[in-house]
């Protein structure tokens, strides 16, 4: 693999340069951190758009993370610093936990801040670990590529505080630390997500997706060793920024939660059936059954528009289940028949819940003509990331079709990386 290996991040983790963040706290605030730590980025397997429907999710963390150099301070101020970009604010916020709340602070401080706030509002236990801090970031997630560096760096900060604060952080404690998490991110910096990325962030284990039950957050690990099969899972970014601030997000949030109580359910993922399909069964997408009790239900609601988002709930829900099976199930021989699942979750996405965009279909399809066994769009949509099930060889084919589709079309010239299942949120120092 050479050509583009600058553009790649092979299975080395990619953490960005801890002296130099060190470095800079001390420069910033004077004196040491108390500690350094980190938390990943993620892509997601399959399951988009499922965390607020009570479906199941299959994401994984990446080698990419934001890292963050802390200290308590026995006040209440909070001092941040931004090593490297984190967006298009200003590299400096400072302000006071007391002041901290619902659309304050804005732009990228409203996701550390958020954390400390959330932790407080939560009560106890973990209200202990939300104390004024100086606190300095660096990161290697990609900003507005749908692979989750805000969840990076709320996680990275839930980890630190609960750290100090001799809190528990076992998979349990990160379960509670996850939805402190999400409150930051949903009522400070007014994202209205669900919980998958933070999930990912401080749920995964190495060389494993995270299959998390989004109903009742319970987790399973599913084992996913690409390499052994000779596959990658190559990350295509397309360079069209996303934001889930903005309207459409939330649209598909609400048109789903309103299809929910019309159809008497708490959550729609509940209506996929219990199993879906078997694993003699051919198809990607379900078996005929499957689909005609979907209509059925689907007939219940009047709009067209919501039944063809709730059928992307329910066919993907089933997806998502298809492709546990077969990881489950699959020899190192034939991890690869996952891929026209994740290429019919594509076709579902852009067709049904309609979140796709030009560039995304642009390198789904270019991935795919060149070779690539299966690919998707992955994360909220609407531009951001795709990823593509490619043989080790045809890797350098792939990104070379992307590119060169990408520049056909007008698009911007995307970037790539190699998806190693990473570890969850962790000290450093
Ligand atoms: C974004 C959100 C997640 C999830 C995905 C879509 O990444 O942050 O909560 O809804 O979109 O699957």
């Amino acid at each position: 693999m050479s050509g583009a290996a600058h553009e790649r991040a092979g299975a080395a983790a990619q953490v960005p340069d801890v002296d130099a963040l060190v470095a800079a706290f001390t420069d910033a605030f004077g004196g040491e951190p108390e500690g350094v730590w980190a938390a990943p980025g993620r892509v997601n397997v399959i399951g988009e758009h499922l965390d607020y429907n009570g479906g199941p999710v299959l994401p994984m963390a990446l080698p990419q993370v934001t890292v963050v150099a802390l200290r308590r301070r026995d006040d209440e101020e909070i001092h941040l610093l931004s090593a490297s970009d984190l967006g298009e604010e200003d590299a400096r916020w400072s302000g006071s936990l007391s002041g901290v709340g619902p659309g304050t602070p804005q732009g990228w401080a409203a996701y550390p801040a958020g954390v400390l706030w959330a932790l407080r509002e939560g009560g106890p236990p973990y209200d202990a670990a939300a104390t004024g801090v100086d606190a300095a970031f660096a990161s290697t997630v990609p900003i507005g590529a749908g692979l989750s560096s805000s969840a990076a760096l709320e996680c990275a900060v839930a980890v630190a505080a609960a750290d100090l604060a001799e809190l528990p952080h076992d998979d349990q404690g990160r379960a509670v630390l996850a939805q402190r998490c999400v409150r930051a991110e949903n009522d400070v910096a007014g994202a209205p997500t669900g919980g998958m990325d933070q999930a990912a962030a401080l749920r995964t284990e190495e060389g494993s997706a995270l299959l998390l039950h989004t109903a009742d957050s319970t987790v399973e690990q599913v084992p996913f060793d690409l390499a052994r099969a000779g596959l990658v899972l190559l990350v295509m970014d397309t360079r069209a920024k996303h934001s889930h601030a903005g309207g459409e997000y939330g649209d598909r949030r609400a048109t789903c939660e309103a299809a929910a109580t019309t159809l008497g359910v708490e959550h729609l993922a509940s209506l996929a059936g219990p199993t879906g399909g078997t694993s003699d069964e051919p198809g990607p997408l379900g078996d005929d059954e499957s689909a005609a009790a979907d209509e059925e239900t689907l007939s219940a609601l009047e709009d067209d528009v919501a039944r063809c988002r709730v059928r992307h709930v329910l066919t993907e829900t089933r997806r998502v289940r298809r492709v546990v099976e077969l990881l489950r199930g699959a020899s190192a021989d034939d991890i690869g028949a996952i891929g026209p699942v994740l290429t019919a979750s594509h076709a579902s996405m852009r067709d049904d819940y309609e979140i796709s965009s030009p560039e995304l279909d642009t390198a789904v399809d270019a991935a795919l003509s060149a070779g690539a066994l299966g690919a998707r769009m992955t994360g909220g949509g609407f531009g951001g990331s795709a990823i593509a099930l490619v043989r080790s060889g045809d890797v350098e084919a792939v990104e070379t079709a992307a590119r060169s589709a990408a520049a056909d079309a007008g698009h911007p010239e995307p970037a790539f990386y190699l998806a190693v299942p990473s570890r969850s949120a962790h000290r450093l120092r």
